[in-house]
């Protein structure tokens, strides 16, 4: 039986994950708080055979996260854990800025909570031989994108993160996987200012994360366009790096407010 964790199994691409995964011979473990689409997806899963037990604890409350991980490691830990859950916050229509409440939320789902998990059960993982971490971070990882500076820099953190831990754990039996989509449909993503190429479905996005996971890949990114453009602006001097976002239209207008 392999078991597979995914969280914010609720979302677009968790669900696309966990319906992808659901199958015979596989145990998930679902997160998400809303409990309706939750408990949707888990009869859907249990009906292509899966076995499925849910989750909506606060990822966000150590004690609550780390006595739940505990959990999750009864009697050993999990084959692989998808830390997906995750949310976005721009600089607003009028270009004003982030909220520090909303960003201090964002640095907790997206960065904080991802080192958590990683920090708990890359030991466990370690100590077991085996077991497979995939973190989400982002295209946006990359080259910061001035409409939404703490998302770019917490799928930063969660990049730099995931390749570190990668490092560590190999030698011990354990992979990191990084996932770095571009645009997927999804609430998220259409909340987001700023223009959406190559936008892919969900589904379509899960088959090549559960495909990347198989082969225990570094990276995971797409699409292909996208993911080649963006590294170039990793690489490429800062000033040209900068003057190309805002030709991709990833800027704020004064007069016309955020690109959309
Ligand atoms: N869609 C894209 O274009 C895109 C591109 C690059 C990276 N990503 C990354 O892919 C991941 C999934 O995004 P998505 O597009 O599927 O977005 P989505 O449909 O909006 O789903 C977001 C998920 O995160 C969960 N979540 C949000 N805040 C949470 C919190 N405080 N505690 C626990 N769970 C929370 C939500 O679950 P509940 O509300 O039920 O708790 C939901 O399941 C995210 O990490 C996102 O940054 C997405």
């Amino acid at each position: 039986m392999t078991r597979i964790v995914i969280t914010g199994a609720t979302g677009a691409i968790g669900q696309a994950l966990a319906t992808g995964y659901a199958r015979p011979g596989n145990r998930l473990v679902l997160h998400g708080r809303q409990r309706e689409v939750l408990e949707s997806l888990v009869a859907d899963c249990r009906g292509a055979g899966a076995e499925v037990e849910c989750s909506s604890v606060d990822l966000g409350e150590d004690g609550a996260l780390f006595a739940w991980l505990e959990s999750l490691c009864d009697p050993t830990p999990p084959d692989i854990v998808i830390v997906n859950a995750g949310i976005n916050i721009n600089i607003g229509e009028d270009g004003s800025g982030e909220s520090w409440d909303d960003a201090s939320r964002l640095l907790e789902i997206n960065l904080r909570v991802p080192m958590a998990i990683g920090n708990f059960l890359g030991k466990r993982m370690r100590a077991a031989g085996r077991g497979q971490l995939v973190l989400m971070s982002s295209l946006a990882a990359y080259h910061g994108l001035p409409v939404t500076p703490s998302y770019s820099a917490s799928k930063a953190g969660v990049k730099a993160y995931g390749e570190a831990l990668r490092g560590w754990l190999a030698p011990h039996g354990v992979g990191v996987t990084v996932v770095m989509p571009g645009y997927v449909s999804s609430k998220m993503c259409h909340e987001m200012p700023g223009p959406k190429p190559f936008l892919w479905q969900p589904e379509r996005a899960a088959r090549v994360i559960t495909r990347g996971i198989e082969r225990n890949r570094a990276r995971i990114s797409f699409p292909f366009p996208l993911d080649f453009g963006c590294w170039w602006l990793a690489v490429l001097p800062a000033a040209i790096s900068q003057r190309l976002v805002k030709g991709f239209g990833y800027h704020i207008d004064p007069h016309d407010g955020a690109k959309r």
